[in-house]
């Protein structure tokens, strides 16, 4: 299969590697990780060891193949510059697969491209940027992907299969916006409060106060998504979000990480959505505006 990966950073890179070895892979990314690829190949190390030259440009008129799949890694608020560079590049018969976190990528993608080419997915693995040509794979996670219309389609269990060859463990699902939803919400509780407090993950359980806090946005957030007919158990969401701290107590959460780096976040796309959404159904959006509003 023909693959793009565009936005080539810590997820893109790290899936691109693993698809490589049995596909043709092109990584499209920012020069200087460009540039150290080409020269010296993509490193990855931690739970993938990796060491290889791959195609990779930062010039996307140097795409010139037939892209079976482009795979969407660039951070949610770059969404909307990507998918004006993407149109150049992909004709009907591309599949268009986001992997982002957030609540509002898959919104954008379909005001711009047809429902039939897009597939959802999302991931658990960890991977960082460590520097041009060097990505760290912190943990190994489960990656999720499905139809817009639920269906199990053919094409869905042919990704499912070629990333499962590749290295990637993965699944189909038929509701994967709910996918979405749910690590919307876990996100929504976890990362803004560690960026405030500037702790691990593992601090929000240690501190009964932020315990607390933790399952009160936990809560509004699934309120918010159930009164958008998602369906969501809260104390199931609750006990999901207590598992994963404890999984990734050790961690920096990437909100917090972009923080530590000057850059953006992704809050916008994840507490600011939900703030969005449950406002237009009346739903109490206060703690996830008060997150909102220390982050930003
Ligand atoms: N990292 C993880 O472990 C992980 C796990 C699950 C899900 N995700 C999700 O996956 C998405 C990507 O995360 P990430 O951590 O991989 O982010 P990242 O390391 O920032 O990677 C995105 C890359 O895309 C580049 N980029 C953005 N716009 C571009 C454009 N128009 N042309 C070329 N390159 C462009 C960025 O460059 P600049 O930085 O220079 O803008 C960056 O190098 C996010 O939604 C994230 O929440 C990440």
């Amino acid at each position: 299969m023909n693959i793009v990966i565009f936005g080539s950073g810590a997820i893109g890179s790290l899936f691109g590697a693993l698809l490589s070895n049995k596909n043709n892979v092109i990584l499209y990314g920012r020069k200087p990780h460009v540039d150290v690829i080409n020269r010296e190949g993509l490193k990855i190390d931690g739970k993938t060891i990796f060491h290889k030259k791959l195609l990779a440009t930062s010039n996307i008129k140097e795409i010139k193949t037939n892209i079976d799949l482009l795979i969407l890694s660039v951070k949610s608020y770059d969404t909307d510059m990507a998918l004006k560079e993407i149109e150049k590049i992909i004709d009907d018969n591309t599949i268009l697969l986001t992997i982002q976190n957030g609540l509002d990528n898959v919104e954008k993608i379909k005001n711009e491209f047809k429902h039939k080419q897009i597939i959802c997915g999302v991931t658990t693995h960890g991977s960082i940027f460590v520097k041009p040509g060097f990505i760290l794979h912190t943990g190994i996670g489960a990656t999720v992907l499905g139809e817009l219309n639920g269906v199990v389609s053919k094409r869905i269990k042919n990704i499912v299969d070629l990333f499962n060859n590749s290295g990637i463990i993965t699944k189909y699902s038929n509701d994967i916006e709910k996918e979405i939803w749910i690590k919307a919400i876990i996100n929504s509780s976890i990362n803004p409060l560690t960026t405030i407090f500037k702790c691990r993950n593992g601090y929000l359980l240690k501190n009964p106060i932020l315990f607390n806090t933790v399952k009160f946005i936990c809560y509004e957030s699934v309120r918010i998504a159930n009164s958008e007919g998602v369906n969501i158990n809260p104390d199931d969401i609750f006990n999901k979000t207590k598992e994963v701290i404890n999984d990734t107590s050790d961690n920096y959460s990437s909100m917090l990480q972009s923080y530590k780096k000057y850059k953006k976040t992704e809050i916008n796309s994840i507490n600011g959505t939900l703030i969005e959404r449950g406002k237009k159904r009346n739903i109490d959006t206060t703690l996830n505006e008060i997150l909102t509003l220390l982050v930003n």
